[in-house]
């Protein structure tokens, strides 16, 4: 059943609303507050899906701390990673002797935050915790089995909006809803 004629056609529920979320990042970002309390840190969110995200969490993070952001992408436009993650040298920020906090949209298969621990690490980081919106269920035996912090446990099924994409579409909705799985079909 639709509830608002806003939502497309293709969305079959919405997961999360815009306010569940935003009572959420309260919480995550109170958490991050005590954890990061006099430490200079760098936050750096993962391009494109968490940019939505990651502009709400520090608003509510009044602490020091520099913002960058770092594109990593292994899917084409479909709903399953095709491409090992990878970020060129020159697109890292300065990482060694910081205090990072990678700011992930989702934890799915883990791929991505594995990578981004390993070079993270590699490249000299005083310390490094990641702060995803969502984790999909079963993550504990994904390939990144231990984000710090963790928005919501959602069903496996494909989201979209509040940043996260299919085709580069839907990042601009104001809440989390699951795709169509006979849509995600047709399309890819
Ligand atoms: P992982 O490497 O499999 O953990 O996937 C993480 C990345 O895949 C996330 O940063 C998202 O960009 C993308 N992703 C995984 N699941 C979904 C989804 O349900 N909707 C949209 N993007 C997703
Ligand atoms: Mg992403």
């Amino acid at each position: 059943m639709k509830t608002s004629p806003a939502i497309p056609e293709e969305i079959d529920s919405v997961l999360l609303t815009r306010q569940v979320i935003d009572e959420r990042i309260t919480e995550l970002a109170a958490q991050i507050v005590r954890d990061y309390d006099g430490m200079d840190f760098l936050i750096l969110g993962i391009l494109k899906g968490a940019f939505v995200f990651m502009s709400d969490l520090i608003r509510k993070i009044p602490l020091p701390m520099e913002v960058d952001f770092l594109t990593i992408s292994s899917y084409m436009g479909r709903t399953r990673a095709t491409v090992e993650p990878y970020v060129p040298d020159n697109q890292w920020p300065q990482i060694a002797g910081r205090h990072v906090l990678l700011v992930e949209d989702i934890l799915d298969s883990g791929r991505t935050m594995a990578y981004a621990a390993r070079e993270c690490l590699k490249r000299g980081a005083k310390s490094f915790r990641v702060c995803t919106l969502m984790a999909k269920e079963g993550f504990e035996t994904s390939a990144f089995p231990n984000p710090d912090y963790v928005g919501f446990v959602i069903p496996n099924a494909f989201v979209v909006g509040y940043g996260l994409d299919f085709g580069e579409r839907y990042r601009n909705l104001d809440y989390v809803g699951i795709l169509n799985e006979e849509f995600t079909r047709q399309a890819s």
